[in-house]
């Protein structure tokens, strides 16, 4: 087992821990589960295990494909190594459907399918703001990022989607919306943070049921359940 140092970061869901090797942490997934700016908390027993294994499994798939990221190897149930980034402060949420906080924020109805190029939207990062939206040139102008990496943000993203729609759809599941998040590693822009359903919307193709964070924002009950069910389809093995 990789051995846990210095705590360097805890976030909602993960803790982030150094290692004896200088660029190489270790993403501990807790049961912990929040919503709404952390409003909302409780710990779903079960969760940062299932998280740590579906993250695992997707950034995997990713790699296959050519998609560079930051995961080197899961090393226990809640625990995966990853490359130390220089995460850049911003979240890229890409829709395929409208949902969310888009029909809140727009008036839009939901349920728009966005067929020919999913819809990309910019976010900072700040909890005390409740991470605002934001646009090109303010991650320019701030300095958040540079235009060639907000380009291979965006291009990085649209390939993702491409392959991630495709293994859900495959598996009877609706890739409706997520949320991913980029970094800095040996002068190159490589996907960071987690794929999970902790992250993103996912609707059985069947149903239209939620089978993601939805269920514990709405207190819908069964999270970890429908996680399960999601991870069952797609053929993680949890
Ligand atoms: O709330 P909103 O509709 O903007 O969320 C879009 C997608 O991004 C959802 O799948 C949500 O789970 C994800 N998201 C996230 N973390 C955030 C904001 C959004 O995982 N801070």
């Amino acid at each position: 087992m990789t051995e846990k140092q210095n705590l360097i970061s805890e976030g909602k869901a993960k803790s982030l821990f150094e290692t004896s090797i200088a660029n190489e942490l270790l993403m501990v997934y807790r049961d912990d589960t929040s919503a709404f700016d952390g409003k909302k908390k409780e710990a779903l027993s079960g969760k940062g295990s299932i998280n740590n294994k579906f993250n695992a499994f997707i950034m995997s798939h990713l790699q296959r494909n050519g998609v560079e990221t930051h995961f080197l190897k899961q090393t226990s149930d809640n625990e995966s190594l990853v490359k130390r980034l220089d995460m850049l402060p911003v979240e890229c949420v890409v829709r395929n459907i409208a949902t969310g906080s888009l029909c809140r924020r727009l008036g839009v109805k939901e349920g728009i399918k966005f067929e020919e190029q999913p819809l990309f939207e910019f976010f900072l990062k700040d909890d005390d703001l409740g991470d605002p939206l934001i646009n090109d040139n303010h991650i320019i102008a701030f300095k958040w990022g540079t235009a060639d990496e907000i380009e291979q943000m965006k291009k990085i993203t649209f390939e993702i989607n491409k392959y991630l729609c495709k293994i859900f759809d495959d598996a009877g599941l609706i890739l409706v919306d997520y949320k991913v998040e980029y970094g800095r590693y040996d002068g190159k822009l490589i996907l960071g943070d987690e794929f999970t359903p902790d992250g993103c919307r996912i609707w059985d193709k069947e149903t239209g049921e939620s089978l993601d964070k939805d269920r514990f924002r709405k207190d819908l009950g069964d999270v970890v359940e429908s996680y399960q069910i999601v991870a069952h389809k797609l053929g993680v093995k949890v």
